[in-house]
């Protein structure tokens, strides 16, 4: 969603801001700002406009001229996704206090921002923008004695909900002073310079060394000195965290869009993922992060997973895995709802909690509200580091490499892939037998290979892609395992190319969709060789007889499907578990190639950011 980046050193902040702001820029924004921070306790300096980084980049170079704008050493940026007030100028970040000598970033959003408004507004402050977040730069001003740490913790104190915020004032023109809770804040240390960020990407070109913040911590940082204490002043020790990938793995690399480059990274997310981890003569699975012994494992007893979008369409193949190798009744709901209900939760409920980013809000919330009601926790995510994974406790990381391209492709095959992992690791504590466990190994170490293979199809899926980019709906059907796939195909589509498409079972075909089907409403249809393929070649007459072109998705040299498609993307054979795999790389390419042909702004869809932090 929002981004936020802070620097201070001895460079020039505006371009490293600037580079920064562009690194947060895949997370969706329609405004842009920068704060600066002369060395000379003059007033802080603040440019922003509505628009894209390359608006703001022209308003700063109208703002300044010739040498002027390297006086500034210190300064923080933001990215502005518009949720309190319409994306405007004066609505964008960073905001000011009063008198000025306060700017403030802020992602997030303050609940009971408007009572606090209303009692500013009564004492004198008055308020330029719409947003929920200016109250904390009035607030600051307001705490302020003399200590800019102090003011901030003073001022967290007073709001309720979420922010990450970053704070610089023109009487502290060598500090920042950043605070956290359930926003992600991250420090980067570097010599002589430090890197404040709501996301690693604006870090990672600068230092490996990150430090995340815990909820309730308060930083206060100088270009050679970081200092962490809770609100209430108490000094708090954070490990430091490695990244292990660098700025090579958030570009572009030769790829038009970061969606496509992530589709072909596939291969090698799913060969880091079961890299070690597959114990092929024990037949199970190695997961250490999950912090379980086989005793742990055999005494859970019900499931529960919880996840949002893509996430949420792993975790239903993950349940069919609990359900089919390790007899563990299990259940999927979205995280909202998780949250939103009281699920029955015990001491012997694993909660598993998914999400790529590790930040998404409503996961966060289910995974607190599961450790609250005592139950074990997991989570998979792809960002070392992220909240959902430090919170879990416990868990198994994606090891896929960044996803930068807003809808989310390696993700979902490595959280697949890990499910299935975490799954036989289980089963294999219960009636699965060695025997049954190597084979699944075996299956599961051909992954790398399967995911090569679909990607091959690309031309074909390509020029399938041109005979239905004009379509205005979609349809996806399939059963068991395809169920699944069918929802996620359809919601890359959606999200990218802005057709209408829906996911069905493709039993419910009948039971109201089918009354939409006609000549210019593709159905894609997922038959791989597995047992269901049968009920929906079925489905697949019915389309027919509607005059629904049908787009199959089916496996190498299958000809009991012939007649039944207009067109066809072919698979490689895999086993049943596995199919969601190869069939979700063809759709995603599908959707991609729609998208491209249509002209859509692929890696950053309209209204979308890759890290929903807000409920
Ligand atoms: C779709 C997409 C979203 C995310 C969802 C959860 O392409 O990317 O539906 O899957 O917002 O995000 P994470 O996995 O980061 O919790």
């Amino acid at each position: 969603m929002c981004g936020i980046i802070g620097y201070t050193g001895a460079k020039n902040s505006i371009n490293i801001i600037l580079s920064g702001l562009h690194r947060l820029e895949y997370r969706g924004y329609d405004s842009a700002g920068i704060a600066l921070c002369p060395k000379n306790g003059e007033k802080l300096v603040v440019v922003k406009t509505p628009g894209k980084i390359i608006d703001l980049e022209n308003s700063i170079q109208k703002a300044f001229t010739g040498t002027e704008n390297r006086n500034y050493t210190l300064g923080i940026g933001h990215t502005r996704w518009a949720t309190h007030g319409a994306p405007t100028l004066a609505n964008a970040h960073p905001h000011l206090s009063r008198n000025g000598q306060f700017a403030i970033a802020h992602n997030g959003i303050i609940e009971n921002y408007e009572e606090l408004k209303a009692r500013l507004i009564k004492q004198g402050y008055s308020f330029v923008s719409e947003t929920d977040s200016e109250v904390i730069a009035h607030l600051i001003e307001e705490c302020y004695e003399g200590d800019l740490r102090g003011a901030v913790a003073a001022t967290v104190e007073k709001l309720d909900g979420a922010y990450g915020i970053v704070v610089i004032s023109s009487k502290h023109p060598d500090t920042i002073v950043a605070a956290r809770k359930g926003s992600p804040i991250a420090v980067g240390i570097c010599d002589g310079e430090t890197i404040i960020a709501s996301d690693v990407s604006a870090i990672v070109n600068y230092t490996k060394k990150v430090i995340f913040l815990n909820d309730g911590d308060i930083l206060t940082a100088t270009s050679d000195n970081v200092d962490i204490t809770s609100v209430k002043n108490i000094p708090v020790s954070r490990e430091m965290t490695h990244i292990d990938w660098d700025i090579h793995d958030i570009e572009k690399g030769g790829y038009e869009h970061f969606m496509l480059k992530e589709i072909h990274e596939q291969p090698l997310a799913l060969a880091n993922g079961i890299r070690g981890r597959l114990l092929e003569n024990e037949g199970t699975a190695k997961l250490n992060s999950m912090q379980m012994d086989p005793h742990h494992m055999a005494r859970i007893d019900r499931i529960e997973i919880a996840a949002c979008g893509t996430s949420y369409h792993a975790g239903m193949v993950g349940k069919y895995y609990f359900e089919d190798f390790a007899s563990i009744s299990t259940e999927i709901q979205q995280a909202a709802e998780f949250r939103d209900r009281n699920p029955i939760i015990h001491r012997d409920t694993c909660l598993i909690a998914i999400s790529q980013s590790g930040e998404t809000a409503d996961t966060l919330a289910a995974v607190r509200e599961a450790h609250q009601k005592g139950a074990i926790v997991l989570g998979i995510c792809n960002v070392v580091g992220s909240t959902i994974a430090r919170e879990s406790g416990r868990g198994v990381y994606l090891h896929a490499g960044p996803e930068i391209s807003v809808a989310s492709t390696k993700a979902f095959t490595s959280q697949v892939s890990v499910l299935a992992m975490i799954a036989i690791a289980f089963a294999r504590t219960r009636r699965l037998s060695i025997t049954a466990g190597r084979e699944v190994i075996h299956q599961l170490s051909k992954l790398p290979e399967i995911a090569e293979n679909v990607i091959a199809q690309e031309p074909v899926i390509k020029k399938i892609a041109e005979k239905y980019a004009e379509a205005r709906d979609f349809f996806y059907i399939g059963r068991g395992y395809m169920y699944p796939a069918a929802l996620e195909g359809a919601l890359k589509l959606k999200e990218i190319s802005y057709i209408h498409a829906e996911g069905y079972h493709a039993a419910e075909l009948k039971h109201g969709p089918i009354a939409l089907l006609a000549k210019n409403v593709p159905v894609v249809a997922l038959v791989p060789n597995v047992p269901a393929k049968i009920k929906t070649m079925s489905n697949m007459l019915e389309c027919n007889a509607r005059h629904a072109p049908v787009i199959a998705i089916a496996t190498e040299g299958d000809k009991d499907i012939n007649g039944l498609y207009d067109d066809v993307i072919r698979i490689p054979p895999c086993a049943e578990f596995l199919s969601p795999i190869p069939v979700v790389i063809a759709e995603q390419l599908l959707a991609y190639h729609i998208a491209r042909i249509r002209g859509c702004p692929i890696d950053q869809p309209r209204n979308l950011a890759k890290s929903v932090t807000v409920e």
